[in-house]
Parts: structure tokens; C-alpha cells; sequence
């Protein structure tokens, strides 16, 4: 189904116009459409990572639209379902934890839809979705034929995998496999949660925490357009953070894998003095730095002008280049 001129719906609410716009509900679907699609191709899911540069996107933008929740399998410990990529991702959430499914809850309100979710390696309050990712069902859409990534295959790291950039992006996601816990297991290792006394400790109010820690922090979507984070926390090497901690003590720093530091980029450009500053109709959030918002009617240009502001503050403070998190078109 393929229509003209189709506005694409992204959080940040900048005017964007597919020059066609293709829905699909099923792999068979997509295979009709992507015979008769103009390229170039782009496959979008809830448009909350997106940042279009310019209104009009040439070619073709597909989504998927294919809902459907499915239970594989199950044993004594652990449960297998497929979820189609165009699940609303909190929807998902809120579905396992109706059944008492250990795994996703601290993804809790997470914008954006199944599909996307696996390809950014979602990731909030000390988990990732990779972490109860089975495997990701996809359809290559050079090639036309369906192809399945197990999760190794899916080359995951923080806010990262092989979907995400080059050859991978020929792979668009149809559904994912998720495997979740049958038997209690939490994660409360990330501050807020651990606050939930032990007698109250339940799925439900792991969710219910992480819902009003992302809404003291988070801007609503529906009412100030954003993308969450911007920029990605820098991973730098050990060496580095011991200098800036020698010179920042209060600086907060996590490890990383392979020996690295992760720092943190919202602390850095708060120390900037940047949080809350404006641009035009552009700004960083005033609750978390770093969050870039649409303050009402901001053009791209004004979002980037004040990104590209933003990073070289940080910058030539702090000797760290920031990388935007946010996808731009
Ligand atoms: N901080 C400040 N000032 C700020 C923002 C943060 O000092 O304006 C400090 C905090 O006090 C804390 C540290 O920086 O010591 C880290 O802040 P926070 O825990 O809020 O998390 P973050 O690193 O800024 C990441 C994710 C979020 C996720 C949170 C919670 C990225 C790019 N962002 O933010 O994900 O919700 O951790 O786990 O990794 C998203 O990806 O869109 C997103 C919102």
C-alpha cells in the first residue's frame, strides 16, 4: 500500500513528508510493496529517534504495522514470544507485566515500537532489550528473502547493532523473539529502584517507579516534542577518565566493556551551564540535560545549530566529543 505525500508522525513534531509512504502488515506485504517502491528506502518505527533535517523525504518510507503478540513456547522457567515490529514497545511492557514475565519492566515507557526497539538496543535504569532478545526475524530487502539473527548475530552493544548503520540497514525488522523469566529476577541496581522497600517488591512496582522516575526526568512526547537523550554517553579509555576525575572528582564515570569508562554526557553539559539555555524555539531540557526540545514551532536547523553548540562546549570544557543518539535525515 503505497500513498503519496504521507506526513510522518516523529516526536520531536517537525514537519516531515514522505514522498511515499508504504504500510505493511505482513512479510508478503512488503514483498509486493518493495517491488514497485522508488528508492531510496527508509523504514521507520514510532519516529521517537528521529530528527528529519529536511520536510521532504524522498523515495519511499515504509513501517510496519504487523501487531501481533504470540507465545511460542514455554517450560518451567522461561517463556518465548514473538511480538511484531510494529508493537507499541510500553504496550509490550505492560503485557508481560500483566502476566508476571520478569525481563522488560525496567524498559518501562520507553517511546516507539518493537521493530526500533531492537535495532537501537533500547536501553534505561541498568537494562537493555538485548538482554531478553532470543532472536530478530527480518526480511533482506535486496536479496527479498527472509532471514533470521540470532541474538549474537545481532552484533548488540550500548545503543547499538547491526541494523543500525551500512549493510545492516537493508534488514528491516519484521518481528522479534523475546525470551522472558518465568521466576522472579530483578535488576534494582540503578538508584531510584532500589528504593522500593522489600516488602512492596513486586513487577508492578518496578514499573510503576521507573514510570515516575522517566516522568520527573522526561519530557511527555505528547506534549513537548523531543527524542529523549540527543547524544549518547561517551565511552572513553581508562586514562582519559582518571585525568578528568583528577579534575572533576564529583564527575559520575561507570565501566564499560574492554576496559573503558562510560561518563556521562547530561552531567557534562548541565556543568556547562547549558541546561535550560535556548536557542530560537530550540533548548535543553531543563530537567535533563541531556534532552534536546522543541520549545514550539523550532525549525531542524535551530535543533542542530544548538546540538552542534552543545558539543563544542563540552567539548572544549572537557576534551569529549559527543555523538548524537538521535537519528538524522
Ligand atoms: N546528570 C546531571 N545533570 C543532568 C542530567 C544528568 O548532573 O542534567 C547526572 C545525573 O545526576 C546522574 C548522571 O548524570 O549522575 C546520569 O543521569 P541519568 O541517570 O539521568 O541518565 P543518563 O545517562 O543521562 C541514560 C539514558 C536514558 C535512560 C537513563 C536511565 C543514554 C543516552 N541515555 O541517561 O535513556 O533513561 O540513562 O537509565 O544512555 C534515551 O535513550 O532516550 C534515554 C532517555
Amino acid at each position: 500500500m503505497i500513498s503519496r505525500d504521507h506526513k510522518i508522525y516523529n516526536t520531536f513534531g517537525l514537519e516531515a513528508v514522505a514522498e511515499n509512504y508504504c504500510e505493511y502488515c505482513s512479510p508478503e506485504e512488503l514483498l509486493v510493496d518493495l517491488s514497485v517502491a522508488p528508492k531510496p528506502w527508509l523504514h521507520v518505527g514510532g519516529g521517537s529517534n528521529l530528527l528529519f533535517a529536511t520536510p521532504r523525504v524522498e523515495g519511499t518510507v515504509f513501517h510496519n504495522a504487523c501487531n501481533a503478540i504470540e507465545v511460542l513456547s514455554q517450560d518451567s522457567e522461561t517463556v518465548v514470544v514473538r511480538v511484531g515490529g510494529g508493537v507499541l514497545w510500553d504496550f509490550f511492557v505492560q503485557w508481560c507485566v500483566a502476566r508476571v514475565w520478569y525481563g522488560a519492566e525496567n524498559l518501562s515507557l520507553i517511546p516507539g515500537e518493537v521493530g526500533a526497539a531492537a535495532v537501537q538496543n533500547i536501553g534505561a535504569y541498568g537494562a537493555e532489550v538485548k538482554d531478553i532478545i532470543e532472536r530478530v526475524e527480518t526480511l533482506d530487502s535486496e536479496t527479498l528473502s527472509e532471514r533470521v539473527f540470532s541474538r549474537e548475530e545481532c552484533g548488540y552493544g550500548y545503543r547499538r547493532s547491526f541494523f543500525k548503520s551500512g549493510e545492516g540497514r537493508r534488514f528491516f525488522v519484521l518481528s522479534v523473539v523475546f525470551r522472558l523469566s518465568l521466576k522472579p529476577r530483578y535488576n534494582l541496581d540503578y538508584g531510584p529502584l532500589k528504593e522500593i522497600p522489600a516488602s512492596e517488591l513486586s513487577l508492578a512496582a518496578v514499573r510503576e517507579k521507573v514510570i515516575a522516575t522517566r516522568e520527573a526526568k522526561l519530557p511527555d512526547p505528547e506534549k513537548i516534542g523531543s527524542a529523549g537523550s540527543f547524544f549518547m554517553n561517551p565511552v572513553v579509555p581508562a586514562r582519559k577518565a582518571e585525568a578528568l576525575k583528577a579534575e572533576y572528582p564529583d564527575m559520575p564515570q561507570y565501566p564499560a566493556p574492554d576496559g573503558m569508562v562510560k561518563l556521562s554526557a547530561g552531567w557534562m553539559i548541565d556543568r556547562c551551564g547549558l541546561k535550560g539555555y535556548r536557542r530560537g524555539n530550540a533548548g535543553v531540557y531543563e530537567k535533563q540535560a541531556l534532552v534536546l526540545v522543541n520549545l514550539g514551532g523550532a525549525t531542524a536547523g535551530e535543533i542542530t545549530e544548538l546540538a552542534k553548540e552543545v558539543i563544542e562546549k563540552v567539548e572544549s570544557t572537557f576534551g569529549v566529543t559527543l555523538r548524537p543518539e538521535v537519528q538524522i535525515i
